[in-house]
């Protein structure tokens, strides 16, 4: 029996974790116990993937979140090293490129257990994002690097990783064949949302960059706004809580366009997704959701880890607001990466 230790944290990485759970559980001869730091902690942040996806309930379950980035690191470190003297497992899973990602990985690696890192090799090029220190450090302490994409394995290589590489494509992408399915089954999501316009763009915020100082923040808010007026559509904006005080003092706040509401649970996102005319946000994963969903994006900012959607006429930097000619991506795979990862973790560990 091969038993894994997968360190969560963050919204995106239960999204992930379900699939590969999912997979897991298919796969004989894998035992997986879940660590969740804490570093999202409300309810409509955390609890309700676990529930909705039925991502197994984790056996240790820490409340570590706030401060500065290295006291949530830190504080992590010293709580998943401790879990990790008495599970000994025979690997470390880490997703994407969060603080809680960057904590498992050292404090896995500093005990010579083999890390795999779900997600590798992407890259902004732009150190100032705490996400890309994240990213890069996890990828040079890891033994197995999935990649969603070519670009990833080439910018690993780039940096003199050879080994334990695998190109296996984006379990983002099985995670939203996975809503599709379900969002078809259930009336629930149509009734929720039949408040919304017939035609609406949808929209996210949350990045540190974006949201550093309320002049940066209110610009991205005046682009999404004149973006709205020239459509002519209402922005319907979940608010994650990074961001209440910003839109508490921002002058667009009151405008008619915005149709602000809590965050929202995986499948309703999914569900505005596949209905909205356009996406315009800050987050990796969204970016490719509109892709899966075939609608067109403006990422809100200065570069992107996922050069496909713009090189494939589906997504645009705000700069730019003009699109490359449309092609299907074929880079993300068929929508069987979590059973792939899964055979090769069986394999190779
Ligand atoms: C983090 C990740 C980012 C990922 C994102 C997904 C890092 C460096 N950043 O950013 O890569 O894309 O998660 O959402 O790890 N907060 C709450 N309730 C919650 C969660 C957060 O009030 O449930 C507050 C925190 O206390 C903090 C702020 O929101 O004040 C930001 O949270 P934080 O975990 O620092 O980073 P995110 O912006 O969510």
């Amino acid at each position: 029996m091969t038993r894994i230790l997968t360190i969560l944290g963050a919204r995106p990485q239960f999204i992930k974790a379900a699939a590969l759970s999912r997979a897991f559980q298919k796969t004989q001869g894998i035992e997986e116990t879940i660590v969740h730091t804490g570093q999202h902690f409300d309810a409509n942040m955390s609890d309700i993937f676990f529930e909705e996806l039925h991502l197994p309930r984790p056996k240790y379950a820490f409340n570590i979140n706030g401060g500065t980035h290295g006291q949530m690191t830190g504080r992590m470190l010293e709580a998943i090293d401790d879990v990790l003297v008495s599970e000994k497992p025979e690997a470390v899973l880490v997703y994407g490129d969060t603080n809680s990602t960057l904590a498992g990985a050292l404090s896995a690696s500093k005990q010579q257990i083999p890390v795999i890192h779900i997600e590798a090799g992407l890259r902004s090029s732009n150190k100032a994002m705490p996400e890309e220190i994240n990213r890069i450090l996890t990828d040079h302490v890891s033994s197995l690097l999935f990649c969603p994409t070519s670009t990833a394995v080439g910018n690993l290589k780039n940096e003199g990783i050879e080994a334990g590489i695998h190109h296996v494509g984006d379990v983002m992408y099985d995670a939203t064949l996975y809503a599709i399915e379900h969002i078809k089954l259930h009336d629930t999501y149509k009734q929720k949302f039949s408040f919304l316009p017939q035609k609406f763009i949808f929209m996210t915020i949350h990045r540190a960059e974006s949201t550093q100082t309320q002049e940066i923040f209110s610009k991205l808010m005046s682009f999404a706004q004149e973006f709205s007026s020239e459509h002519n559509v209402e922005i319907i904006f979940p608010v994650h809580p990074r961001i209440k005080k910003l839109i508490a003092s921002c002058a667009s706040r009151s405008n008619k366009k915005f149709i602000f509401v809590d965050p929202l649970s995986y499948f309703e996102t999914q569900y505005c997704l596949s209905k909205a005319s356009h996406i315009l946000t800050d987050s990796g994963g969204l970016q490719k959701e509109a892709y899966f969903h075939r609608v067109p994006c403006v990422t809100l900012r200065n570069e992107t880890e996922w050069i496909e959607t713009i090189e494939y006429g589906w997504n645009c930097l705000w700069g730019d607001a003009k699109y490359c000619s449309r092609k299907n991506i074929l880079e993300y795979g068929d929508g069987q990466c979590a059973e792939k990862i899964a055979r090769i973790i069986k394999e190779e560990l």
